[in-house]
């Protein structure tokens, strides 16, 4: 099983790039940029994670970006990524990106634009992974502010397939950007916005996410199943929801195979990603590794978690055909 999962053409579509700073990369541009590290080695760095919930996690995420300063460096941080995804046979990639984590600190938006996206052209060429780009807005931060942001995005319109929404979820619901997400759907993006496990008023932003924002995919959302008429809601709608295994261990202690059993279940379009690859010590070969293992689950239920996440790509059919019958002549060449 580890094989044929490992050898498999997969797709993640849900990747912080700045959640893919491995503490290698991350010395070295310190060292570049005169930036001064709490710790002395990537290992001590790495002893340090200690996250337990969304908050502990997010601090040392923040402070972990203060070494990504000039264009180069998010060039190198976006090709390092897509490098270690093509080792692992992803073949295709939805990226985020937190703008206003970088602008806030006196990086240009431009510079964070022209970084990322040259890296996608190269590892395109170069290695044949193709990704596309999602802007994030901080949820804590003022709509004012995200609508700032998608303003500097628009020269930029066509380097971004979608917006999304991270960052702490407490008292920050999806409606606080109901006019940010109804300007980016305007301009043809798509939508997704994360719902993190276990959040406080989870149902209630599940629900916001779909009346209200009328979102195409939900990032996380395993909260759904305490809601029969949500899940309804989830499938009926064909929205796709993005799980994280091993970062909801930091939560939940546990990879939450058994809810992802429970979306198999039901047919809802349920994807496996590794979210903040780098921090969280696992890419998706990693989650979906961990999690066939701890839920058991069967090849066929395999095949549906990866062959899910291609369906609900931002992707034109043809292309989306394409990774399918990839996929599926994998399987019957490997069974
Ligand atoms: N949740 C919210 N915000 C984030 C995450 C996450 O899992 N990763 C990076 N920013
Ligand atoms: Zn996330």
């Amino acid at each position: 099983m580890q094989s044929f999962i490992e050898k498999m053409p997969k797709a993640e579509l849900h990747v912080h790039l700045e959640g893919t700073l491995e503490p290698e990369l991350s010395f070295a541009l310190a060292a570049k940029n005169g930036v001064e590290l709490a710790y002395k080695t990537p290992e001590a760095l790495v002893a340090a994670y200690d996250f337990y919930d969304l908050p502990s996690f997010l601090a040392i995420y923040y402070a972990g970006m203060n070494v990504l300063v000039e264009e180069d460096d998010f060039y190198q941080l976006t090709y390092a990524y897509l490098t270690k995804a093509r080792s692992q046979e992803t073949l295709y990639a939805e990226l985020f990106f937190d703008p206003q984590a970088h602008t806030s600190r006196g990086v240009s938006f431009d510079t964070v634009m022209i970084g990322i996206h040259q890296a996608q052209v190269d590892a395109e060429k170069n290695l044949g992974i193709k990704s596309q780009l999602i802007m994030c807005f901080l949820r804590e931060m003022s709509a004012e502010s995200a609508m700032q942001h998608l303003a500097l995005a628009k020269p930029y319109r066509h380097w971004l397939v979608g917006v999304g929404l991270d960052s702490d979820e407490r008292n920050n619901p999806p409606i606080k950007f109901a006019e940010v997400f109804a300007e980016a759907k305007e301009m043809g993006l798509k939508l997704t916005m994360h719902c993190d496990v276990n959040q406080q008023n989870t149902l209630v932003h599940i629900k916001q996410c779909i009346d209200d924002i009328q979102v195409d995919r939900i990032d996380h959302g395993v909260n759904s199943l305490e809601s029969e008429a949500l899940c309804d809601l989830i499938k009926d709608k064909k929205i796709g929801l993005t799980v994280c295994p091993v970062s909801n261990q930091f939560v939940v202690q546990s990879l939450t195979s058994d809810e992802i059993h429970q979306m198999l279940k039901k047919d809802m379009l349920v994807t496996i990603n590794s979210d903040d690859p780098a921090y969280f010590r696992a890419y998706l070969n990693e989650n979906l590794i961990e999690l066939q293992k701890e839920g058991k689950f069967n090849q066929k239920q395999i095949v549906t978690l990866v062959g899910n996440a291609f369906k609900v790509a931002w992707l034109d059919n043809a292309t989306q055909n394409g990774y399918l019958q990839q996929l599926q002549h994998y399987v019957s060449q490997y069974t």
